[in-house]
């Protein structure tokens, strides 16, 4: 069997050792500053090489050296035959796997359906509940388009109720954010659909609270982690929730079409397979991954992910990408035409972040980003959100980030 994490070792263990050797704190705020450890970060990613500066780490996040030479290999070793390398083969490595990502997450591997996204992973709970008619959903217009179109479509299908709620984001507020989720809810309330941090402005929703006033009500919680899994440090324990679904080539640097379902080992029977499986009522997790043939390549390099991912450690990941976050937007948030559409206090946000210049549409402001100062941002329409929006990984150098406010100064100062 090709052995995980030893790709992580060929080329990474030596400089990471080094680097945390060098380190004069354990404190992962002093270590957010310190521009040599995240060297040796950088160094892992081709994309900290690119021609462009990537800040739209949001959509999807590249991979480190690792994680794609993880891939080429297990591909290599799929091609010496599939039905057999890889049916055979590299499918021994997901019991492993299921694991790590367990452990990953602190929850039991009994719990963990491995997938290829978010969408995946959360259109199973949506489309896999039981409901009657009149029985009622609550999210946001705020979340994710996938889930908003697959609940519209429950309800168009099924009779199901489903109301949104309109935040105004940015909002420094748990219990006004809470007592929204609970105005909203009635005798006929099944559900509440949250997203963990919202990917339109990076805002992050206290699930915890949320899910302590649901519970009390007899109501489920689902949570749309994909923003969260792999950037912010906590566990799915922790948040008591019912059922939560990631993508994992967001912050984990995973490879691109790989995602996880967790479900309460008590819920589990009770959610139908969103593909199909020959026991639909089982509780057993691994009815959600009759997913037809896929890439067990892409699957098994998950774990080179998980390996560098703990190398640096939740606590510091974290910790660095806010502070990369808070350092562009500490340059520009006095502008006079300059406008945040995200919080900056810690517990209310960390890598996203939206801004908006007064008089400028997201897409001019996002093209000139580009064509001027080679900045790949993405221009945001939504809803009530008019903002470019902005997401560093632990590969953006400070140098990046103080460019991005440099442009952002002078647009805005030609505009003025
Ligand atoms: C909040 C949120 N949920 C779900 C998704 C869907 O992720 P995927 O495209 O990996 O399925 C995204 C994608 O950006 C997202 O931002």
């Amino acid at each position: 069997m090709l052995g995980a994490g030893s790709i992580f070792q060929q080329l990474h263990a030596a400089n990471f050792s080094l680097a945390e050797k060098n380190l004069t704190s354990k404190n992962p705020i002093d270590i957010a500053l310190d521009a040599d450890y995240w060297r040796t970060i950088q160094d892992a990613y081709t994309a900290s090489k690119s021609d462009i500066v990537i800040l739209n780490n949001g959509g999807v996040s590249p991979q480190p050296i690792a994680v794609q030479q993880a891939l080429d290999k297990y591909n290599a070793f799929s091609s010496r035959g599939p039905s057999y390398y890889m049916w055979r083969q590299l499918d021994k490595g997901r019991e492993p796997l299921r694991e790590r990502l367990a452990k990953l997450a602190k929850v039991s591997a009994e719990e963990i359906a491995i997938n290829r996204n978010a969408t995946e992973a959360l259109n199973t709970v949506i489309y896999g509940l039981d409901f009657e008619k009149g029985d009622e959903v609550i999210g946001t217009y705020q979340d994710y388009p996938n889930m908003i179109q697959a609940w519209r479509q429950r309800a168009m299908r099924d009779g199901l109720v489903y109301k949104q709620i309109n935040f105004q984001f940015p909002i420094e507020d748990d219990d006004a954010i809470v007592a929204a989720f609970e105005r909203e809810i009635s005798s006929k309330t099944k559900l509440l659909h949250i997203t963990h941090v919202v990917n339109w402005v990076g805002q992050i929703l206290p699930v915890r609270k949320i899910c302590d006033m649901a519970h009390k009500k007899g109501i489920e919680v689902l949570v749309d982690g994909a923003h969260s899994f792999g950037l912010l440090d906590f566990s799915i324990a922790d948040l008591n929730c019912d059922y939560f679904g990631t993508s994992l080539h967001k912050f984990l640097s995973a490879p691109i079409g790989s995602g996880m379902l967790w479900i309460k080992k008590e819920h589990i029977s009770k959610v139908w397979p969103l593909i199909c499986n020959d026991q639909p009522k089982s509780s057993n997790i691994r009815k959600f991954e009759t997913l037809g043939t896929r890439s067990f390549a892409i699957e098994q390099a998950i774990g080179e992910a998980i390996q560098f991912h703990e190398s640096i450690g939740a606590a510091r990941k974290e910790a660095r990408i806010r502070y990369l976050k808070n350092r562009w937007c500490n340059q520009v948030v006095n502008h006079p035409k300059v406008r945040l559409h995200t919080s900056m206090k810690n517990e209310y946000a960390c890598a996203i972040a939206g801004f908006s210049i007064d008089g400028m549409r997201p897409a001019e402001i996002d093209s000139i980003l580009m064509s001027q100062y080679k900045i790949h941002t993405v221009g945001i329409e939504w809803e009530n959100i008019k903002c470019v929006r902005v997401t560093p990984h632990v590969y953006t150098t400070e140098d990046q980030v103080d460019l991005l406010a440099k442009a952002i100064l002078e647009i805005a100062g030609r505009k003025a």
